[in-house]
This record gives structure tokens, C-alpha cells and sequence, in this order.
């Protein structure tokens, strides 16, 4: 099988790339990632040798890009990985948010409904649902869970999420919809809550809480993510919409709390800073529906999975270095060039 991976330079889709390639050596890949600042060629480089693994740069909502992609390489299998991800960039620009997360989901399908194919996959978020109440416990986001969004962010995911099914409806493309929680691991840019507290840990540096630190996520380790989206694809029906969670509810306090105490640093490095605008309560998944039919089973606690990912940060300080420098903007050019396809510089080929 061929398989197009979009922005698998990021966090979650690299993880995937990694895991595929190692896990179905008889299937190839193609990763499309446009390199924004959340794009890191650096989490690729052992892949990028590979026989069945290419690397293409390019824009999901470059409409002449994406189709001659597809004529080309006439993918089985398309994994949306691409999208602007960072809620609080949402709130400070949302255009750029509306284009990639869901013209560009528009234009994969196009490509996708043009040339052919037996899956299309929509990586989506649990942030699609809104937030649960603090003190209703009892709550879960299950797939019928009405969509109720928050940040220019999650309302991009929901549209697309909207666009997705319609194209199944009217087009009969067959498509699944994945909504995770909130995912941790290797390569994870310290934007996110968890790597920037482990680097500002590490550097004795104060730790910026929103409000008191009472919101509630459900983590779930990216491997899990990763076995859940390989499991979907292969196994999951056509139409449908599947949660990933694996009940792993920690306020954030608690999961700075936990990385302190695997540093051994001081919990008076926490401060509490003003909360961000619209910030949801509590996330927290019910996962029944991709256990009971596809038989997906997380392979993670957060207990089990947080210890290796703090490691894994202290072990890879040169990739969070690189990140942090923006040396790894530079790292396409030193020493991969010869690798990679930029679409652009191609001579264009008619749809
Ligand atoms: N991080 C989480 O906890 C989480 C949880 C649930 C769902 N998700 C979803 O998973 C997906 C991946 O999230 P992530 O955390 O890995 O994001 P990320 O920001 O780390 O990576 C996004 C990747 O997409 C690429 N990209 C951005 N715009 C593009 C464009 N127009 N064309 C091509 N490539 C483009 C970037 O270069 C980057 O490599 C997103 O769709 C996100 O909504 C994330």
C-alpha cells in the first residue's frame, strides 16, 4: 500500500511516520509537511534514507501541489496529520488557522475524490466537543457528544471534522474521523505544556500555570495515538468517527507536580498566571467505542508513559536545542537538500 502522511514533520504525525515505517516495511510512505515553525525535518532524518519513505514539501492548500501528488504516486491511504495545532496562536491570529485546518482538508478530499482512494483519514481533536463540567465526574465526550467549540482552533477542527462527513455523505468518499486527547512523547515542541515545563524545570526557571491549575486533560501517550490511528485505518468502517482516550484525567497542576518530582525540583518554581480567554474546564474521553469494535487498547498509563517522555527530553537536547535556536530551520538546508522534493520547484502538471 501507498500512504500519504500530511505534516508528518510535527509531533504527532512524525511519531506516526516513525511507527509505520518501522511496523509495515512492505507498505511506502510519502510525508507532505509545508515546514511552518512547528515542522521539524530533524524528527524525520532516520527515515530519510529509507527505500520506502519520501519526503515532499509542500502546502495542503496548494490545490496544484496536492493534485500532482496524488496523480503521481495514486495514494491507497491518505492520514491528515497537517493543521495549525496551537490553541493559543488561534486566539492571537485565527486566519491562518481557518486556511490550513480546514481549506486544506478540502483540498486533500478533492485530491483524494479526483485520483482515488481507499482511505481518508482525519486526524481531529477532542477539543471538537467543548469542555465538561469540573465537578461532573460522571461525563464523557462520546462520538455523538455535540460539537461545541471554544478557541478559533477547535472550531477550525470541527469544520473540518463537518467537511469530512459531508464529503462521505454526498461523495460517498470513504472516511474515518479520529478525536484524541491530549497527547505526550518524544518530539513534542516545547510550546506544549508538558515539554515547556520540563525545560523550564530543567533550567530552574519559574513554571507559568494558567489560573489555579484546576483544568483537567486526558493524556494519553502519542504511541497509543499512533496504534489507534494504524488500527482505524486498516480496520475502522467507512463514515465513521472514533475517540481515543485512555482515561488518564490529570489537572495540570498535578502533571507539573509529577514532572517536578521526577527532576526533583522545587514546586516553588510554579507560578499562577492569568488564564487564557475561553480556557475548557475539563477534557475527558470515552474510548469504548475503538475498544469494543476494533479491539484498540492503550499500551500506556500516564503514570507508565510520563517517566520515558521526561527522559526522553533530557536525552534529545540537541532536537530541543535545535528547536529552540531555529537551528532546525536551517537543518532542510545543511544536510538534506539532495533528499527532499520541493513540489514548487517541479515542472507542474496539469489536472
Ligand atoms: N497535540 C495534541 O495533543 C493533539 C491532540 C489531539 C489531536 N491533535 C491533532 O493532531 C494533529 C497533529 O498535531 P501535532 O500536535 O502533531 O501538531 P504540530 O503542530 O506538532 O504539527 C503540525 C504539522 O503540520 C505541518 N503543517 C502545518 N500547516 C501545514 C500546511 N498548510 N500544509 C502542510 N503541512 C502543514 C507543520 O509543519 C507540522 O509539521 C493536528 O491535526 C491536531 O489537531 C493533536
Amino acid at each position: 500500500m501507498k500512504i500519504l502522511i500530511t505534516g508528518g514533520a510535527g509531533f504527532i504525525g512524525g511519531n506516526f511516520c516513525h511507527y509505520m515505517v518501522k511496523n509495515y516495511p512492505e507498505d511506502s510512505f510519502v510525508c507532505l509537511d509545508a515546514l511552518t515553525y512547528a515542522g521539524n525535518l530533524e524528527t524525520l532524518k532516520d527515515l530519510l534514507n529509507k527505500p520506502n519513505f519520501q519526503f515532499v514539501k509542500g502546502n495542503i492548500c496548494d490545490t496544484n501541489l496536492v493534485f500532482n501528488l496524488f496523480k503521481k504516486e495514486k495514494f491507497d491511504i491518505v492520514v491528515n496529520f497537517a493543521a495549525e495545532s496551537h490553541v493559543d496562536r488561534s486566539i492571537e491570529n485565527p486566519k491562518i488557522f481557518l486556511e490550513t485546518n480546514i481549506l486544506g482538508v478540502q483540498t486533500l478530499m478533492d485530491a483524494c475524490k479526483k485520483f482515488g482512494i481507499k482511505r481518508y483519514h482525519q486526524v481531529s481533536t477532542d477539543e471538537v466537543y467543548g469542555d465538561l463540567p469540573l465537578d461532573r465526574k460522571d461525563l464523557f465526550f462520546t462520538e455523538s457528544t455535540p460539537l461545541h467549540t471554544s478557541s478559533p482552533y477547535s472550531a477550525s477542527k470541527a469544520a473540518a471534522d463537518l467537511l469530512v462527513m459531508a464529503y462521505h455523505r454526498t461523495f460517498n468518499l470513504p472516511t474515518t474521523i479520529s478525536r484524541c486527547s491530549n497527547n505526550y512523547g518524544p518530539y513534542q515542541f516545547p510550546e506544549k505544556l508538558i515539554p515547556l515545563i520540563i525545560k523550564k524545570a530543567l533550567n530552574n526557571e519559574n513554571l507559568p500555570i494558567y489560573g489555579k491549575g484546576e483544568n483537567v486533560r486526558d493524556w494519553l501517550h502519542v504511541y497509543d495515538h499512533c496504534t489507534a490511528i494504524d488500527l482505524i485505518i486498516r480496520k475502522g468502517k467507512d463514515g465513521e468517527i472514533y475517540n481515543i482516550g485512555g482515561h488518564n484525567e490529570k489537572t495540570n497542576l498535578q502533571v507539573v507536580k509529577e514532572i517536578l518530582k521526577y527532576l526533583n525540583k522545587p514546586e516553588s518554581l510554579i507560578t499562577f498566571v492569568k488564564d487564557r480567554a475561553g480556557h475548557d474546564l475539563r477534557y475527558a474521553i470515552d474510548p469504548s467505542k475503538i475498544t469494543n469494535e476494533l479491539g484498540w487498547k492503550p499500551k500506556y498509563t500516564f503514570e507508565t508513559g510520563i517517566g520515558p517522555s521526561i527522559q526522553w527530553n533530557i536525552d534529545n537536547k540537541k532536537w530541543l536545542k535545535n528547536v529552540e535556536s531555529g537551528e532546525y530551520l536551517r537543518f532542510m538546508e545543511n544536510h538534506y537538500k539532495d533528499n527532499i522534493i520541493d513540489k514548487k520547484e517541479e515542472e507542474g502538471i496539469t489536472y
